[in-house]
């Protein structure tokens, strides 16, 4: 699917607010790939997809990952918005028709990261944090010049503050997410 289609659909499938932040993390992608040589146009591609299936209901999400095969955990059938990440994924494919792998991972671990993520998984993964329309979040300025100067840093950074926020809120966290904190803290202590 050409750019401007996938543009249109995205339009239509997210609210307002969620596309406003779609096409920040979509250009935020695109400052971060210049920087580190990564694929400028993959880059947006996939910034523009991460989050396409963010806007299904919790019924519609339960429904897509029946669709796909995705196993559901209890913290996942709780709240199946914690699935949009791998839903999204499938969808790349399915519905918008591109076989990227690269795009495709980049989307599947944006919520979660992982340990020895590639140059476009971190990219997006700090795109989403770091897009100017985000509200106010602890550190922020601080992670966004790391983002552009140590993006392992940046990584690091972001990984930090959503554990604590997590374990905060008393929320389920994801063994991948765990797994990347160890994994991007080594040589920290
Ligand atoms: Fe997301
Ligand atoms: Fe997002």
């Amino acid at each position: 699917m050409e750019y401007s289609e996938i543009d249109r659909k995205l339009q239509k499938i997210l609210t307002p607010k969620r596309y406003t932040h779609t096409k920040g993390v979509e250009y935020t992608a695109a400052c971060l790939a210049m920087k580190y040589g990564a694929d400028i146009e993959k880059a947006r591609i996939a910034g523009l997809l991460h989050d396409n299936a963010k806007c299904l209901d919790s019924e519609e999400m339960l429904k897509k990952a029946k669709k796909y095969g995705v196993r559901i955990n209890d913290a996942e059938k709780a709240n199946p918005d914690l699935l949009h990440a791998i839903i999204g994924a499938y969808r790349v494919k399915d519905k918008f028709e591109i076989n990227d792998n690269e795009i495709i991972k980049a989307v599947m671990y944006h919520t979660t990261g992982h340990p020895n993520m590639s140059l476009m998984e971190k990219i997006i993964y700090i795109a989403d944090y770091i897009e100017p329309n985000r509200k106010p979040i602890p550190e922020i300025e601080e992670i966004r010049k790391e983002s552009f100067t140590d993006i392992d840093k940046a990584l690091w950074h972001i990984l930090n503050n959503t554990l604590d926020y997590l374990k905060h809120k008393n929320v389920y966290i994801e063994e991948e997410s765990l797994l990347a904190y160890k994994y991007y803290s080594k040589g920290k202590n």
